[in-house]
């Protein structure tokens, strides 16, 4: 596909005048996706799992393909290891409540300082409750997590590391491979969350040798209510489920509960089967682009940008001066000027970029930055929005009256 053929399939980006670079909040929709779910309402839709007629046989099977196109997506060995969820958050809480499980006073979990919300939260809840102690492992003020320092840090109590293949901050990819085979080697298992991964990098779970790993499928082109948990299938079937309810399991008496076998048992009550399906579809459509021609495409851009930001007097970015740094993710300040300001700017001129601490309170607080402003990139990006984009920042500062 060409770049004029992507940027084609999206027709918000192309029916609206605005620039959009919020990606890492969410992505758009290409019309391939949009068309799978108002296809799966129009011939497909019925109660996944629970009927013998047709329809309902179409929709499990669709439900289904989509877990199978997850599996290979992220190379797990088998889609039962693929748990859908609503997002990247749900997949989190479920790590967390079904490892929690085995938690016990004194244990430890390392949670990295840089995580979003969503992968600190359920983790330091999960700790309250069982009497395990959530450790944290600081990154440099460059989002680098050192190998050497996640060593330093485990003790023989650490039952498992949390940390993003991405920083949803500094857009940083960190080493997860390298991560996991130090945590494996101390007995410590590791939870990767690729929310603001999946879109940009392959994802090779085998390979990372991750034992749980998360993401959603609206920030890769799909529907928002779709997410996953990947989780090695030996672990899956050790861990007790989080939620009861219909469709998760064989038998249940009075006196007794027999579980369904993994993934089901993790998946209680009516699926969002649609959202699965076109969750599909966004798969296919970044398989056709292909990981190589989105890498090439959003480093180009994230480094073109770098350098235009660099020749704005007062603007710091934060993190990596290098575009090696950020895979895709800019996030920056003005000089004197407060971030709500600056997107207010840019929001006037049609430019779509975020601002706030970014669910990352605990990292702005390490970096001693309140808040900061955001830009994000996706394939579908042009060089013209990047333009727009410096052009705009140019003018905060005169703006405001320095
Ligand atoms: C790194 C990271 N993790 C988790 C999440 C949560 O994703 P969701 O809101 O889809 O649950 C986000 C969302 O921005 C994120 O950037």
């Amino acid at each position: 596909m060409t770049k004029e053929n992507i940027r084609a399939e999206f027709p918000l980006i192309n029916n609206e005048k605005i620039v959009y670079l919020d990606n890492g909040a969410t992505t758009q929709k290409p019309q391939s996706v949009i068309d799978a779910l108002s296809e799966f309402y129009l011939k497909r839709n019925a109660n996944p799992m629970r009927g013998l007629y047709d329809l309902s046989i179409l929709a499990t099977d669709s439900y289904e393909e989509a877990r199978s196109k997850v599996a290979s997506f992220i190379n797990a060995k088998e889609s039962e290891e693929i748990i859908f969820t609503r997002n990247a958050s749900e997949s989190l809480n479920l790590a967390a409540n079904i490892f929690g499980s085995t938690l016990k006073a004194g244990d430890e979990v390392l949670v990295s300082t840089s995580e979003h919300h969503s992968n600190f939260l359920p983790w330091k809840k999960i700790c309250e409750k069982t009497g395990a102690n959530v450790k944290f492992l600081d990154c440099t003020k460059e989002g680098i997590i050192s190998p050497e320092s996640l060593k330093n840090a485990l003790t023989p109590r650490t039952k498992i590391f949390t940390v993003a293949s991405i920083s949803n901050v500094f857009g940083r990819i960190n080493p997860i491979k390298e991560f996991a085979a130090i945590c494996h080697e101390n007995g410590t298992l590791i939870c990767v969350d690729a929310a603001q991964s999946v879109a940009h990098i392959p994802t090779d779970v085998q390979d990372l040798d991750a034992d749980f790993l998360a993401f959603s499928g609206h920030k890769m082109y799909g529907p928002m209510g779709i997410g996953v948990l990947y989780g090695k299938k030996a672990l899956l079937e050790k861990l007790p489920p989080f939620l009861e309810g219909g469709e998760m399991i064989d038998y249940v008496s009075k006196e007794k509960t027999i579980y369904a076998e993994v993934p089901h048992k993790f998946e209680a009550g009516t699926v969002s089967a649609a959202d699965a399906y076109a969750l599909g579809a966004a798969i296919d459509f970044i398989n056709e682009i292909g990981f190589e021609t989105i890498e090439k495409t959003e480093r180009e851009l994230t480094a073109y940008a770098l350098e235009g930001m660099k020749k704005i007097e007062g603007v710091e970015i934060v993190g990596d001066s290098n575009a090696e740094g950020h895979d895709g993710i800019l996030t920056f300040t003005v000089a004197d000027v407060h971030p709500h300001d600056i997107a207010s700017i840019f929001a006037d001129e049609g430019i779509c970029i975020r601002a706030g601490h970014h669910c990352a309170q605990p990292l702005h607080i390490l970096l001693g930055i309140p808040s900061t402003v955001r830009a994000s990139i996706a394939v579908y990006n042009t060089k013209e929005d990047i333009d727009a984009f410096l052009k705009v920042l140019a003018t905060i500062r005169p703006k405001m009256g320095y």
